[in-house]
């Protein structure tokens, strides 16, 4: 097995065990029930314990198991290691869908090196889905391999999007945003959780995802998925992207990605 292989299985086991932990205990709490949270950068921003007892398990496990790598997460996990590798973790992606127990959300395992993915696993606890890559390993979901759709016609396509928890002028100009797409292609698809919209483009479930503004927890499994199932991903403003300063994202087939940079950023 390559190293790229052994991060990869490695992403894949953490992000199964932490998926499974955060789902029996959705499970728990009943069918629809409301989870009970804290709001964290604004009042529609929110955190359960839950994401909180799921990062602190994926830490703990990634303490054991990559003594010397550096760590971050969504829940404010920070550990400088010696390695060159950083792991980026979002614990439960998709926390309002997780609130309101709506199924797309996702726990999200990336390592990253010098700002580019290497490997990285999307766990959809409720749908059943284990989405996983590393670099010149493939892409794959349920370890049968997939890949991007070749749609070249945004007139045509599917097109997710997602937006961040920014209130006020900011809600506005994603409205805007939304607004102007929406003629121009075949409809909308918003997930709710960044990490299973980038997984739906790496299986050509949708043909394209954009988001003005990212973290690199929501994205660094996500980016490596999309390009090795043969997609681009770059910034919102279609260049290269730093997955360690995210200035948002557009992720889409070879065919597609720059009408829909163009689209999305007009
Ligand atoms: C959010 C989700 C959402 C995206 C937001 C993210 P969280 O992450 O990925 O789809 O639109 O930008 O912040 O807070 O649910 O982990
Ligand atoms: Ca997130």
């Amino acid at each position: 097995m390559t190293y790229s292989d052994q991060l990869r299985r490695l992403c894949v086991d953490i992000a199964r065990q932490a998926g499974d932990f955060a789902y029996q205990s959705r499970l728990e709490l009943g069918p629809g029930a409301r989870a009970a949270h804290s709001t964290k950068s604004s009042a529609v921003d929110p955190v359960t314990e839950f994401d909180r007892a799921t990062e602190a398990l994926i830490v703990e496990r990634l303490r054991f198991e990559r003594p010397d790598d550096s760590i971050l997460g969504e829940e404010g996990s920070s550990y400088q290691g010696e390695s060159d590798l950083t792991w980026h973790i979002d614990p439960i992606d998709g926390t309002v869908n997780f609130v309101y127990d709506f199924p797309l959300w996702s726990t999200s395992v990336g390592v990253v090196r010098n700002g580019v993915p290497v490997a990285g696993a999307i766990h959809v606890p409720v749908v059943g889905d284990m989405y996983s890559a590393a670099i010149d390993s493939g892409a794959y979901v349920n370890d049968q391999p997939i890949s991007v759709s070749t749609a070249d016609d945004a007139a045509t396509s599917l097109v997710s999007t997602g937006f961040s928890y920014h209130v006020g002028d900011e809600r506005q100009s994603q409205a805007d945003r939304v607004a102007r797409v929406l003629p121009s292609v075949r409809d909308i698809r918003r997930s709710g959780s960044a990490a299973v919209d980038l997984a739906a483009v790496a299986s050509g479930r949708v043909d394209a995802y954009f988001e003005p503004h990212i973290n690199s927890w929501d994205i660094a499994a996500g980016v490596v998925l999309v390009r090795e199932a043969g997609g681009v991903v770059t910034s919102f403003n279609g260049t290269d992207l730093d997955v360690n300063a995210p200035i948002g994202l557009v992720a889409a087939g070879p065919a597609l990605h720059r009408s829909i940079v163009k689209l999305a950023s007009d």
